[in-house]
């Protein structure tokens, strides 16, 4: 596949490269990217092992985390350009994390680009797996999206995913063809299917679910916000600092009690918007003014908003804590920097 954008490197940290934990971050410019990123940093090991190289790969050249006692390539390119990936993914590679994506109303607004980055980069992962010395452990970041239901449908584990926007088709579509390099044993992959992440730092974005850590980012930082949904949509979310514990976990764990099966239906939170704004005091949510939107509230209202998920309880994922703590880990984690970021 051809790009217009061609790899760049910035190496940081030590100089050694390759070694016995070397750790690939598709996508590993973005928001959960950065968070991983600054926890693989800070711990220095995965699996009990040395972190002994970290690649950052993004569009755009990714910044490297601060304090990192190990070499950081970071790299800019393509997902979907195998021969960009294949640079992301040197032969000693262990672990690989897939967070590299077009986000729902994006990915629905533009089907080609979403069919390329969503589905392509994840083909073109398969390829660069296959170089490795040992099939290394791709962590996949699927979506709720990939499944749909009904707001009181709780989705078993074995729920079959049919997804109603692309994004949610890609998602999929790449967690099959990974699954399938699994059993074929040319990787090991853990498929993730994350619930709405909240609360995501800095401004809006072109997410369907934007307006969800809308609702409780922009009044804490003292704007106004629409809310597209009734007080009564429930929706189906986790905090970032629970997904990178997922993420972590995914990492590590013995996959072998998976079998053929290579997708995790995480311990997320259920909550519905009127329990959110509860969190927030009452100046904070007459900042958030209803304004019915029918194109978000129709890709959000087909995403279920309950999960079973006994076999990832089964599996280790930790439990999401509760809306208290995931606004009290954005103020503590993000507020500062999203003020910073956006002026206030
Ligand atoms: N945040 C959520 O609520 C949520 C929910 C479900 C699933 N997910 C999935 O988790 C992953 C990470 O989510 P996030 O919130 O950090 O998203 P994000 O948009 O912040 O990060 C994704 C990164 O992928 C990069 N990217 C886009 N196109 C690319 C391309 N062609 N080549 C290389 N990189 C490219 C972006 O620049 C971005 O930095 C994504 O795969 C997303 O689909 C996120």
């Amino acid at each position: 596949m051809v790009s217009n954008h061609a790899p760049m490197v910035r190496a940081t940290g030590m100089s050694r490269e390759g070694g016995d934990m070397h750790i690939t971050i598709l996508g590993g410019g973005g928001f959960l990217g950065r968070k991983l990123a600054a926890r693989l940093a800070r711990d220095g090991s995965l699996r009990g092992q040395a972190v002994t190289g970290l690649t950052l790969f993004d569009i755009t050249t990714p910044q490297p985390p601060t304090g990192a006692a190990f070499p950081v390539r970071c790299l800019a390119g393509d997902v979907a350009d195998a021969a960009a990936v294949a640079q992301a993914v040197p032969a000693d590679t262990q672990v690989v994390f897939q967070l590299a994506a077009v986000v729902s109303a994006a990915a629905e607004a533009d089907f080609d680009l979403g069919v390329r980055v969503n589905l392509l980069g994840s083909l073109a992962l398969i390829d660069a797996a296959r170089r490795c010395a040992v099939p290394p452990r791709i962590v996949f970041t699927s979506s709720v999206a990939s499944f749909s239901g009904s707001q009181q449908a709780e989705m078993p584990d074995d729920a079959r995913q049919m997804p109603l926007n692309s994004y949610g088709a890609e998602k999929a579509a790449a967690e099959l063809m990974l699954q399938d390099a699994s059993r074929r044993g040319m990787l090991d992959a853990v498929n993730i299917r994350l619930p709405t992440v909240i609360i995501r730092p800095g401004r809006p974005n072109k997410a369907a679910s934007s307006f969800v850590s809308a609702i409780l980012r922009e009044p804490l930082l003292g704007l106004e916000t629409p809310l597209p949904v009734g007080e009564d949509f429930a929706l189906w979310v986790s905090s970032p600092r629970v997904v990178v514990e997922w993420l972590l976990h995914a990492a590590a764990m013995d996959t072998a009690p998976l079998g053929t099966d290579r997708g995790i239906n995480p311990p997320g939170l259920t909550v519905t918007v009127r329990e959110m704004l509860a969190a927030l005091s009452p100046a904070e949510r007459a900042l958030v003014k209803q304004e019915p939107d029918a194109t978000v509230a129709g890709i959000v209202g087909g995403w279920p908003a309950r999960f079973a998920s006994a076999r990832a309880r089964r599996l280790g994922f930790q439990e999401q804590v509760g809306l208290p703590d995931i606004v009290a880990a954005f103020r503590e984690d993000d507020l500062a920097a999203t003020r910073a970021e956006r002026g206030l």
